[in-house]
């Protein structure tokens, strides 16, 4: 059976995400490792509650970025994982990192990229009045937040709206759209290819699958 190894940095709702997906059978595969790059991100405890290897790597403990996603691709590469996912993970990965898993490796970004890139997306939707926001999953590439995108899905935003309400309807869209797209990697119907994301042999346009 295939392998997941999942970063994360906090809440961890994401990573549930794929956790039950699994567990239902909706991705064809298991999670072997969680790691977090904080020992309190809530996200731990959701993976040990759901019996998961579960760790914690300080970046503290090391010299320098470079040295910490080295030691992080050894821990991981302990897995031999067909997939990298990204959830909720708040670092800024060296191009070492990035390009040892090129193809394998994804990330869920709160905007309807390549608008928002970055923090606070959420906080700027609402400062710009937009009328709608969303989230993207997207192949991870050196450019930040800036790799090829294979699925959007967009929310309203509504007279009124707080951060935190906004937070919880974009996330209830990553909860469905991240396990899809990790399932469809791991069916090798998805390719990074010529700085593009294909599916099933096509490329993907610019918002990924069934942009409107
Ligand atoms: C999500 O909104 C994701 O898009 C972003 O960080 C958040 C993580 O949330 N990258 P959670 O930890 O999965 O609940």
């Amino acid at each position: 059976m295939k392998k997941i190894v999942v970063l994360i940095s906090g809440e961890g709702s994401n990573l549930q995400a794929v956790i039950d997906a699994c567990r239902d059978g909706k991705i064809p595969s298991r999670i072997a490792a969680v790691f977090s790059n904080r020992a309190d991100a809530y996200g731990l405890q959701r993976a040990a509650m759901a019996e998961l290897p579960a760790h914690a790597l300080s970046p503290g403990d090391y010299p320098d970025r470079a040295a910490f996603d080295r030691a992080l691709v050894e821990r991981i590469d302990e897995h031999r994982p067909d997939a990298v996912v990204l959830a909720g993970y708040m670092r800024i990965l060296s191009a070492e990192f990035v390009g040892h898993y090129a193809g394998r490796l994804l990330n869920i970004h709160p905007s309807l990229l390549p608008r928002y890139p970055g923090l606070h997306t959420h906080r700027q939707v609402l400062a710009n009045g937009d009328p709608e926001h969303g989230t993207s999953v997207h192949f991870v590439t050196e450019e930040l937040d800036g790799g090829p995108v294979i699925l959007q899905a967009k929310v309203p935003v509504f007279t009124g709206d707080d951060e935190a309400e906004l937070v919880a309807r974009v996330k209830t869209q990553e909860h469905a759209i991240y396990p899809l797209a990790i399932r469809w990697l791991l069916q090798n119907r998805l390719e990074l290819r010529d700085g593009g994301a294909w599916l099933d042999g096509q490329r993907l346009p610019p918002a990924g699958y069934a942009a409107d």
